[in-house]
């Protein structure tokens, strides 16, 4: 299975230095299961960063994308087609939305969101309604606007002068927005879990209270779904959980099941504002990306997976729970569906990467959210047995870690 042409030092050498990736290289995978260049297996905990919701090379969407591709390739949006004129007509049906605009990746659904809010309030209400409130550790993307919405100085510093009107509160805090909403608010935007801030669930007292406020002010309330969506929490998007309907809503990641593409979801009273011309994607749409979403989709938003995904949450929660009394390295498991955090002890703080290192070396994948918290998005079918051993595994990697401190 090796290939001497494609080595990790050359990663090296011919990639910008922005990401570190794991020594090994994975080359083929199958279900929760990826294999890398020297043939060892892992058990795939981190779903590509809850990106892979039926795991690898599901058939079903193996074959969307091998139909797709033997059909129609691209066309750009100068013209319509069908399977994305299909996808959005499912997302509306099952969403508070009636419009959809598609883009590649979460960070550009939230650029879509926060211009189209921004210009809803300027057309509505005039060039003052401009500020958008975010909050701390919350993360919107990479994009220099979506990164600055974000509320995590260290990604967004050091890149000049940021767009303005952008102002953060704390999370879970409603007297902290209170304290910066005012009519000239054009939009909130929030995460229904914080995913990359550290696997944080807000109160619905809190969702309640912030929507309250955004309809005192006139405001958009926008959830960015990227990370929670498409059946991650065990309901087909987050809000769902909560009774708070969003304005406008972002999706991505598990959306294309692997295949890039992204949405951003609202009603037709705000889509009207972004009239021909205002914005727009090459790539938004694309027919392959929306064939597989498709497929995707008609899977996933089925009450017997989504109620699998909850199944699937408790014995993450048991094993995890059992790891945290039996080691103490956890002080709590948290998250909702298969959006889990377990938050370190703090005599192990700022270690979360190291201890997935020792996961990988263990064969079992898993990610961090923040230094101080392991976190685990896996495919939302992953085999129960699957989950058994990877627990198993992930012990050993705790057993091999803690002989090291
Ligand atoms: C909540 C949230 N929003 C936006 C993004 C950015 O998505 P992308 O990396 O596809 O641009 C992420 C990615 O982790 C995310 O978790």
């Amino acid at each position: 299975m090796t290939n001497p042409h494609a080595t990790r030092h050359q990663f090296d050498q011919v990639f910008v230095p922005s990401y570190q990736p794991a020594s090994a290289i994975p080359v083929k995978g199958q279900g929760s299961r990826v294999w890398d260049q020297a043939g060892k297996e892992y058990i795939d905990f981190a779903g590509g960063i809850a990106v892979n919701a039926l795991g690898h090379c599901h058939p079903a969407l193996t074959d969307a994308l091998a139909a797709q591709g033997n059909k129609l390739w691209h066309l750009s949006n100068v013209f319509t087609n069908e399977p994305a004129i299909r996808l959005a007509t499912k997302l509306t049906a099952a969403t508070f939305a009636d419009k959809v605009y598609f883009a590649n990746s979460g960070a550009e659904a939230n650029e879509g969101a926060f211009k189209l809010a921004r210009r809803y309030a300027m057309n509505k209400y005039g060039s003052q309604k401009s500020q958008i409130i975010a909050f701390k550790k919350g993360f919107h993307g990479r994009t220099f606007f979506t990164v600055s919405v974000g509320g995590q100085p260290a990604y967004s510093d050091g890149f000049g002068p940021k767009p303005g009107a952008i102002d953060h509160a704390i999370y879970n805090d409603l007297a902290s927005l209170e304290a910066l909403i005012s009519d000239t608010t054009c939009a909130v935007v929030l995460e229904p879990i914080q995913g990359e801030g550290g696997i944080i669930t807000p109160t619905l007292e809190f969702l309640q209270g912030v929507k309250a406020l955004c309809q005192r002010h006139n405001a958009l309330l926008i959830f960015d779904e990227v990370q929670t969506g498409v059946g991650r929490t065990g309901k087909l998007y987050g809000y769902m959980h909560t009774g708070v309907t969003p304005d406008i809503l972002t999706t991505a990641k598990a959306l294309g099941a692997g295949f890039p593409i992204a949405a951003m979801l609202t009603t037709t009273a705000i889509a009207k504002h972004l009239q021909p011309g205002t914005h727009g994607s090459t790539f938004g749409g694309n027919p392959l990306a929306c064939a597989v979403a498709e497929a995707a989709f008609d899977i996933i938003n089925q009450p017997h997976l989504l109620a699998g995904v909850t199944e699937r949450e408790t014995l993450f929660r048991q094993g995890l729970t059992r790891l945290a009394n039996q080691y103490d390295v956890f002080t709590n498991v948290r998250g909702q569906g298969l959006l889990i955090g377990a938050q370190l002890a703090a005599r192990y703080s700022g270690q979360a990467r190291q201890l997935m290192t020792y996961a990988m070396d263990a064969g079992v994948m898993c990610l961090v959210a923040g230094a101080d918290v392991v976190r685990f998005t896996p495919s939302l079918i992953i085999p129960k047995q699957d989950i058994s051993e990877g627990l198993q595994r992930f012990e050993q990697a705790i057993q091999r870690w803690l002989a090291v401190q």
